[in-house]
């Protein structure tokens, strides 16, 4: 039987087949972040982990935990966790992969469909009553999609599924950057492989599928953003700090770039301030991408599953850092 601490709010189901393995589980049924402090202290008895992206778990928290063994993120992006650290302690680490691509790059299509349509304005248009007159060319003009170029940085699972919906739904174009080899994608949707300039010159639509590294973290700032087309959009469903939000604003004023649609923010959940009150093309949604029921009980599934495979000495499906451990 292990100590097993639950830091927010996963609903009963995944709790309960904890309880039903025989763990002894704390459950901390709340919808907010503990502060650093609490966590410290939350953490010392406990022999495994289930956390969300909003856990920041760092080398004073790993350090607060002695008997720690495993640790469980619900979220396929795991940037909150210092996992290098995790592995010196002999800590296992997983994440909850696949389960949430689709819906994810359903989200990223949907906030660049509503970003190129305008649909936020137009809802924001109509409910003033402003719509009076049928015009053939409207002031909510928007961006044909159909047959446009998708740049996708970060073709992974998410930017793969990003890239059909663009290339089997709407007929585009799909550039990608990658680390790696070129993968199945380029044969099977007529993807093309560029480095990020070209990609950030020839794209209509940028989607941004990297997770969150010191390499990544403000890829996106002005000079970036005025490589990219007058014209053309920025999609962000990956993490916040990829994207320098104040230069993001600096371009939508400057008219540098046509528009944006944020998932992720990058002081979560703050805005920079300014960016609220621009309305005109930008299209924001607070950190949604994975969240339909299905997929999110999918992933507290998974993440139960890795925790109770990591207790009982089996490989968790998805550890993070199996190999480094030897557990392979
Ligand atoms: C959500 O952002 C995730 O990483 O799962």
């Amino acid at each position: 039987m292990a100590n097993v601490f639950v830091t927010q709010h996963i609903g009963t189901a995944g709790v309960q087949k904890l309880r039903q393995a025989g763990h002894e589980v704390t459950y901390r049924d709340k919808t907010e972040p503990m502060t650093a402090a609490e966590l410290q202290t939350a953490v010392r008895p406990a022999d495994g982990l289930v956390c969300l992206l909003t856990d920041r778990l760092d080398t004073a928290v790993l350090d607060a935990a002695p008997n720690l063994k495993m640790i469980a993120n619900v979220a396929v992006g795991y940037d909150n966790i210092d996992v290098a650290a995790a592995t010196e302690r002999g800590i296992l680490v997983s994440n909850t992969p696949d389960v949430l691509t689709e819906a994810t790059a359903d989200h990223a299509f949907a906030l660049l469909l509503a970003l190129a349509r305008r649909l936020p304005e137009a809802d924001a248009f109509m409910r003033a009553g402003k719509y009076e007159k049928f015009e053939m060319f409207p002031p909510l003009l928007g961006l044909e999609v159909t047959g446009k170029t998708l740049g996708i940085v970060g073709l992974g699972r998410i930017g793969a599924a990003v890239a059909r919906r663009g290339a089997l739904g709407f007929g585009m174009q799909v550039l990608y950057t990658a680390n790696g080899a070129k993968t199945a994608v380029e044969q099977a949707l007529g993807a093309q492989k560029v480095s990020l300039p070209e990609l950030l010159r020839q794209s209509d639509f940028v989607s941004i599928n990297v997770p969150l590294t010191p390499e990544t973290r403000h890829l996106f700032t002005l000079d970036t953003l005025r490589q990219m087309k007058p014209t053309a959009c920025l999609i962000n469903t990956a993490r916040g700090p990829i994207v320098k939000e104040a230069d993001l604003l600096q371009a939508l004023r400057e008219g540098i770039i046509w528009g944006a649609a944020l998932d992720v923010f990058e002081a979560e959940p703050q805005m920079t301030p300014g960016l609220a009150d621009y309305h005109e093309r930008l299209v924001v949604a607070p950190h949604l991408g994975s969240a339909t029921g299905e997929t999110r009980q999918k992933m507290v599934e998974t993440a139960v599953t890795n925790l109770l495979a990591g207790l009982s000495n089996q490989t968790p499906p998805n550890a993070l850092n199996a190999a480094a451990l030897g557990r392979e």
